[in-house]
């Protein structure tokens, strides 16, 4: 028996450039021990790191809830992931500029004997890998995914982006057993996100999200949508949203950095809407493809 059988993919471990089976942690490792680490996926388009400012600001302010010192400046950040993404396009045939990759970031507390307490003075783990990004099927953009339903039964500290993701692996599991792409959830009847995406609703034209506050995690794409619904003169408005209303809308959307933004046609056997992915959808991916280019034009030869 192999002693492994991760693929051999470029990984970044504590100062070192390595394989993923030869990248080893401690197992008093913090975030083996408790999950007491944070993490950050980032979308990668023809090597252009997407919104990674953005995605800079997050871990900061994630780091800062669990009062991790940040190991590295924004710069050193993004001259690691610039590395993988280089090393990862050198091990495949494919063009470069075609790939769509992510990258994952991780920092946890560092190594320590086991005490609930958090042992100031630790020298943080930090862990970043790279992968392609399996985007969804053009046959679910066209015909839109299948999601179900269920209480939020996670903690109150939803927008710190922790590597404790418990709540959210059982909370996905509801989706996997019933053949479903996502599972919403729902806290006091009101919308949250989903297992591991933003949730979004339609209704007379408005796009409606729930407010940025501890119960969700503000997606990168929070922003982003904003930005598109500002261009194409879409209201967009954060406020607090009833099972009934995501059940009477006219579009149900997800967005993540693996989904980009995706429609719901169903919820728990229910069509939304018309059961057909609807125009305010379309706007927005359009408006995301468009945003996708303009990075990469922007982007420093
Ligand atoms: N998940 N809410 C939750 C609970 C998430 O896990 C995610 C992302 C999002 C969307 O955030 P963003 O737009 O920044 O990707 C919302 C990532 C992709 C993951 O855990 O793999």
């Amino acid at each position: 028996m192999p002693s492994t059988a991760l693929p051999a993919l470029p990984c970044y471990l504590n100062g070192e450039y390595t394989l993923l089976p030869d990248a080893k942690v401690s197992v008093m490792d913090r975030g083996f021990i408790f999950g007491d680490g944070i993490y950050e996926v980032v979308p990668v388009y023809g090597r252009c790191l997407f919104r990674f400012e953005q995605h800079m600001a997050r871990l900061e302010r994630s780091l800062a809830e669990l009062r991790i010192p940040n190991p590295h400046t924004r710069s050193q950040w993004r001259a690691i992931a610039e590395q993988l993404v280089a090393d990862f396009a050198r091990g495949t045939d494919e063009d470069p500029e075609k790939i769509e990759q992510m990258v994952y970031i991780q920092v946890t507390r560092g190594v320590a004997m086991r005490d609930h307490a958090m042992l100031p003075g630790l020298t943080p783990t930090v862990f970043v890998m790279t992968n392609t990004m399996k985007l969804p099927a053009e046959r679910l953009r066209q015909d839109g995914v299948n999601c179900v339903t269920a209480e939020d039964f996670r903690w109150e500290k939803a927008h710190i982006k922790s590597t404790s993701l418990l709540g959210a692996v059982l909370a996905r599991q509801i989706s996997v057993d019933a053949g479903a792409t996502e599972t919403l959830m729902f806290r006091a009847g009101q919308l949250s996100e989903g297992a591991s995406s933003n949730v979004w609703i339609v209704k007379d034209g408005v796009l409606l999200g729930p407010p940025r506050d501890n119960l969700v995690l503000e997606g990168i794409r929070y922003g982003l949508l904003e930005e598109i619904c500002k261009t194409h003169g879409i209201p967009f408005e954060l406020r607090s949203i009833s099972r009934q209303e995501v059940l009477a809308a006219d579009e149900v959307l997800l967005s993540s950095a693996t989904k980009e933004v995706l429609p719901v046609t169903r919820i728990d056997g229910q069509p939304v809407g018309d059961g057909h992915p609807g125009p305010i959808y379309a706007q927005l991916y359009a408006g995301y493809q468009a945003a996708k280019l303009q990075a990469r034009l922007r982007r420093p030869a």
